[in-house]
């Protein structure tokens, strides 16, 4: 994915991230599962889970659509666009099971909790509707649906973390894992629909969490990325003579597991993240130097309709600790144009944010309302589109200079590389990541190596979203 992104083309992006997931081997399963996922990483993540709940019930995963006798769909309601893309995708598969008989659709994830029965009732379009925290019960629900039953769970649980089952990768390199470490939001932010398409916040078990970062290390995996919507806010109270780990803790304890083993994580609440957990990074060469620290705006009065909770003067403050206890460290960033009253002051406000803060990459959208959010409910989605698009491309212009600006501040510096596989462009060229998270495209000038090996990386050019350089000895 390129390091700036407008909405439009994050949404295209995202689409194009939809994978249909692989097999080891398909024959051995007399059904089959095809499941596209859209969204966040979080649901990516937890197609995974959903992989490894059906393969337990003898369904193979499989690319091929003629193959599927189940199409699960993981969505994500995060912004309107998201999901019209998603009800444009149903009514190509309804057009399907009328020629398929048997075939059975079902809505997976945030647009499932959103809209509850409705695809089923009104709509028609599909065959099970299942929410985040109800994919235990999808063998049940899957049996109801063949039986011509309307099969629905869109129960939120407190607890549920799906901490016991282990994940089916799906369309992985080898290299790189999400691990979920927690799930839902207990953050209010007016914009988001978040909190109540997942629910509250709860922790995952750290020795569950330790556990498959262990194993994805011993199954060659060399980077893993702590997933939830605010990780700075991980706390997980194991039995009551036990001390509660924090997400410093965690991180360490991840971090340990070998030095080999790249450790990113994200979201960061500016609100929430420590000098604790700055701390922790600058001890482990191997946490990677690369945080996501979301603004959404640069205007303290706007941050306060947002229920953001930080003011601009404090998230300024966390970039100024942040280059203090880790001076190599890569920043991005998601923005927000056009919130309800947005001024053209506060718009200023915001493009002055992005240049204090040196932004390597940013992910930027208009505002979209939602609804149910408290923005929804209490504000007026008053600023035209025009102006929200017009604001946007603004933003992406800073962005793309700032992008470019600290790509060609890398050019002439040794970076270590770890491989993630070939470049898309040109099968002679290896891709991989800087700790910053920067891509490096590389020729591959050196036999016997491979992808999830680390290498030494000198930098000779760059574009805004790509570094190219070439092999250290
Ligand atoms: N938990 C993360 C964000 C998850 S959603 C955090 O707190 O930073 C990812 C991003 O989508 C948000 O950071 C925000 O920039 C954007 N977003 C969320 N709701 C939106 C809306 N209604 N309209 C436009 N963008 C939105
Ligand atoms: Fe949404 Fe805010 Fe929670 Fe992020 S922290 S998921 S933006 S409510
Ligand atoms: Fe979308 Fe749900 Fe993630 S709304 S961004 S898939 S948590």
């Amino acid at each position: 994915m390129s390091h700036t992104l407008t909405d439009q083309q994050h949404d295209e992006a995202r689409q194009g991230e939809a994978f249909a997931p692989f097999a080891e081997d398909p024959n051995q399963y007399d059904r089959h599962f095809f499941i596209e996922s859209y969204g966040c990483q979080m649901n990516f993540a937890d197609s995974e889970i959903v992989a490894s709940i059906l393969q337990e019930q003898g369904f193979g995963a499989t690319r091929q659509l003629e193959k599927a006798d189940l199409i699960l769909l993981n969505t994500c309601s995060i912004r309107e666009k998201a999901e019209q893309t998603v009800r444009k995708r149903l009514t190509e598969f309804k057009k399907l099971k009328k020629v398929r008989k048997g075939l059975l659709v079902g809505v997976l994830g945030c647009m499932a909790e959103r809209l509850k029965s409705k695809f089923l009732e009104e709509e028609k379009l599909v065959d099970l509707v299942v929410g985040p925290d109800a994919y235990r019960t999808l063998p049940q629900l899957i049996e109801e649906a063949a039986g011509g039953q309307k099969a629905v769970n869109v129960l939120l649980s407190r607890e549920e973390t799906y901490a016991d089952i282990a994940p089916v990768r799906l369309d992985s390199n080898g290299v790189s894992a999400f691990v979920s470490i927690m799930r839902g939001c207990n953050n209010m932010c007016a914009f988001c629909v978040v909190p109540f398409t997942r629910g509250r916040e709860r922790s995952r078990d750290h020795r569950s969490i330790l556990a498959e970062c262990q194993d994805l290390f011993d199954n060659g995996y060399r980077e893993v990325t702590l997933l939830g919507q605010n990780v700075d806010s991980y706390h997980f109270s194991p039995e009551a003579d036990q001390a509660p780990v924090n997400f410093a803790q965690l991180l360490e304890q991840v971090a340990r597991i070998s030095p080999l083993l790249r450790v990113r994580f994200s979201t960061s609440h500016p609100k929430d993240i420590t000098d604790e957990v700055l701390t922790t990074m600058a001890k482990y060469t191997n946490i990677c130097r690369y945080i996501h620290l979301p603004v959404q705006s640069g205007s303290t009065r706007i941050l306060q309709l947002m229920n953001r909770t930080y003011t601009r003067e404090w998230y300024k403050a966390k970039v100024d600790r942040i280059r203090e206890i880790l001076p190599d460290c890569g920043i991005s960033s998601d923005i927000i144009a056009g919130f309800c009253t947005e001024t053209e002051e506060d718009h200023r406000d915001t493009l002055d944010i992005m240049r204090y803060s040196g932004y390597d990459y940013g992910y930027m959208f208009f505002y979209s309302e939602r609804p149910g959010t408290l923005a929804h409910r209490r504000y007026v989605d008053d600023i035209p589109l025009d102006i929200k698009k017009q604001r946007l491309q603004e933003i992406v212009a800073v962005q793309y200079e700032l992008s470019l600006t600290s790509n060609q501040q890398d050019v002439g510096k040794e970076f270590e590389v770890l491989i993630e596989g070939d470049s898309k462009r040109d099968e002679q060229d290896w891709m991989g990541r800087t700790s910053q998270n920067k891509v490096v495209v590389f020729p591959k000038s050196k036999a016997g190596l491979k992808a999830g090996d680390y290498v030494r990386i000198k930098i000779d050019q760059c574009t805004k979203a790509t570094l190219m350089g070439r092999l250290v000895e």
